[in-house]
């Protein structure tokens, strides 16, 4: 349904915001980009529905080219932007309707859709309500309502839960697996939450500077760390720790994080007390040990080095979050 292939934006001013990136997205199936601030998940997908021009690489989505046919690009996909963009003053109804019209789907048709696409994101008893007064879990799923109405095959999610509680971020995934199984769309999405990627996503690609490190099935990237646990000691020393592992456990990957080393081994619990003692004969001080199953922020940091700090908002981020509060409170 999408096929990229060294996708490439460089911004005017010289921005290269997305570095020849190229992925596949199958019929029915949900690809993530899961990738920090500035990653150039939303230049992706500006690119692939047809709102901005590539300066390289080519892609199709549902087999026609974005530059060279983009009506037919635009009539296939649907998308639900980063920021809110709804019509605060209409109803949830209204809001729908006018978009059918847009998309100039006749009247029986769109009456039809309508009521189809509030019950798949349970908004049918509030859709008389002007948008004012939804919260902003509601409006987000007016939103994913909004991006089926024109049967699109291949549905573009930015970033869907972006400043969400956890219980509506919840919420909303129930809703994506609902709309992916019952309307049998392709979607592309983009995060920057783990968990979101490791639960909606039959394949991620992770990406870090408009490039992409890896990519697969969460599962397989998982169990491709290497060993079937991970080992998280924390220590004001990582390169003396990171000394002390590789003496031990010679073969074990090891990645150093800030303030910590995570090593990927079989059976991690049973090597603790190992460590423990190995580090106190030299003279290394452990401040934490933990251990649990890998998941895919250990993926990210073993191919980026980082970890993806959520709780800690980019500007732009705290300005969209503000704009957010602000359109809630009017
Ligand atoms: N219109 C523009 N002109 C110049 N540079 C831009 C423009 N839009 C984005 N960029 C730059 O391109 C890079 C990628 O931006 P993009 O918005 O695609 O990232 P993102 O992964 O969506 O980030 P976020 O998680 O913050 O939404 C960033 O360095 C950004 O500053
Ligand atoms: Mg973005």
């Amino acid at each position: 349904m999408v096929e990229a292939e060294g996708l490439t934006k460089v911004y005017e001013g010289g921005v290269l915001a997305v570095d020849g990136v190229s992925f596949s997205v199958a019929e029915g199936e949900i690809f993530g980009f899961l990738g920090p601030n500035g990653a150039g998940k939303t230049t992706t997908i500006k690119m692939l529905v047809t709102l901005l021009r590539p300066t390289g690489g080519s892609a199709r989505v549902c087999g026609h080219d974005v530059v060279g046919s983009p009506n037919l690009v635009r009539r296939c996909v649907g998308i639900v932007f980063q920021d809110p963009a709804l019509d605060r003053e209409l109803t949830g109804r209204e809001n729908l309707d006018y978009h059918a019209r847009m998309y100039g789907l006749p009247r029986e048709i769109r009456e039809r859709r309508i009521g189809e696409v509030l019950d798949l994101v349970g908004l049918r008893e509030r859709a008389d309500w002007p948008v004012k007064r939804y919260s902003g879990g509601m409006m987000r799923r007016l939103e994913l309502a909004r991006g089926l109405m024109h049967y699109p095959r291949v549905l573009f999610l930015d970033e869907p839960t972006l400043g969400l509680d956890a219980q509506t971020r919840r919420a909303i995934w129930d809703y994506i697996l609902t709309l992916k199984r019952e309307e049998g769309v392709s979607i592309f999405l983009t995060t920057h939450y783990m968990e979101e990627a490791d639960r909606l996503c039959d394949r991620v690609a992770i990406i870090d500077r408009g490039r992409i490190l890896v990519s697969g099935a969460p599962g397989d990237l998982k169990s491709g760390l290497g060993g079937g646990g991970v080992l998280i000691a924390r220590t004001p020393d990582p390169d003396g720790l990171a000394a002390v592992v590789g003496d031990l456990w010679g073969g074990a990957r090891v990645t150093l994080g800030e303030g910590e080393v995570v090593a990927y081994v079989d059976d991690p619990g049973r090597r603790v007390p190992d460590l423990v003692r190995a580090a106190d004969s030299a003279g290394v001080p452990l401040d934490s040990v933990e251990i649990r199953r890998p998941s895919l922020e250990d993926v990210y940091l073993r191919y980026t080095g980082r970890r993806i700090r959520e709780e800690e908002a980019s500007p732009a981020e705290v300005m969209r979050a503000r704009m957010r509060a602000r359109m809630r409170g009017r």
